[in-house]
């Protein structure tokens, strides 16, 4: 039976199609939401993640306005919430569950400028953002919406601001988890994304996207974990040449 089709319609047809189990049935958010499954999720990495990126955006957060862009399970909206702490955060997700539990979590809920969106269509105006943050959306996406989504990251922010991308990191062709063909096997199954996100040049997609919007992109910090199978990237937007 497609279960999947019950989901269709309101979403983007990958997200219902790979993800209705893990982002849309109000069953099992509760499920998805404990440490221990948020943590075999990322392999037991996802404190160590949570931390680093905590570390990045506090060292940004005074810079302006800043938009996590989608929900993620766990605490890390509240807790980049104390970072921008009187500021608020602008959250923005597609599905209303999960900006449900997001609000749920936010303290003071009045400081989590939620709203639903599809990130590959941002309603915000050019150059509003002085922080983009995106925790873990990329690798789900397929190749044509990630372009999309971060066309509306290059166009959202201004120059000078900074998007924070914790992800999968390129081609980790070294770590045992790509080496064995059990392990990629698993993942890709898992991850129908994955392999298209590994293959891609990220700044050079960026700049690409950057470049009608009159701006330009470049490393300002790039850290790895877990024998360089994750990582956490700072780009930074300047006015194009
Ligand atoms: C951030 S990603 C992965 C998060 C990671 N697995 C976690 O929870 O830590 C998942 C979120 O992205 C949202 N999402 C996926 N595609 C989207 C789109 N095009 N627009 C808005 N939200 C989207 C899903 O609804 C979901 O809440």
């Amino acid at each position: 039976m497609r279960l999947y089709r019950y989901f269709e319609g309101e979403v983007p047809p990958y997200l219902a199609r790979h993800f209705w189990w893990a982002y849309m049935w109000r069953g099992l958010t509760w499920f998805f939401d404990t440490p221990i499954i948020i943590s075999s999720i990322l392999f037991g990495q996802y404190k160590t993640l949570k931390h680093a990126t905590i570390e990045h955006v506090s060292k940004i957060a005074d810079r302006g306005r800043m938009l996590q862009l989608t929900c993620v399970y766990g605490r890390l909206t509240p807790r980049i919430m104390e970072q921008l702490d009187p500021q608020p955060l602008h959250i923005t997700d597609i599905v209303p569950v999960q900006l449900e539990l997001a609000r749920d979590k936010a303290v003071p809920p009045e400081k989590l400028l939620a709203t639903r969106m599809n990130a590959e269509n941002l309603a915000y105006r050019d150059d509003s953002f002085a922080t983009v943050l995106i925790f873990f959306l990329l690798h789900e996406l397929p190749p044509e919406a990630r372009r999309k989504v971060l066309g509306e990251c290059m166009r959202v922010l201004s120059p000078g601001g900074t998007l924070v991308v914790t992800e999968y990191s390129h081609l980790p062709k070294q770590h045992i988890f790509y080496r064995s063909p059990v392990a990629r096997r698993i993942l890709y199954r898992a991850e129908p994304f994955l392999e298209p996100f590994w293959n891609e040049d990220l700044l050079e997609l960026l700049n690409d996207l950057a470049q009608p919007h009159g701006k330009a992109v470049e490393v300002a910090s790039h850290q790895e974990y877990f024998g360089g199978f994750y990582r956490v990237t700072e780009y930074r937007l300047s006015e194009g040449v």
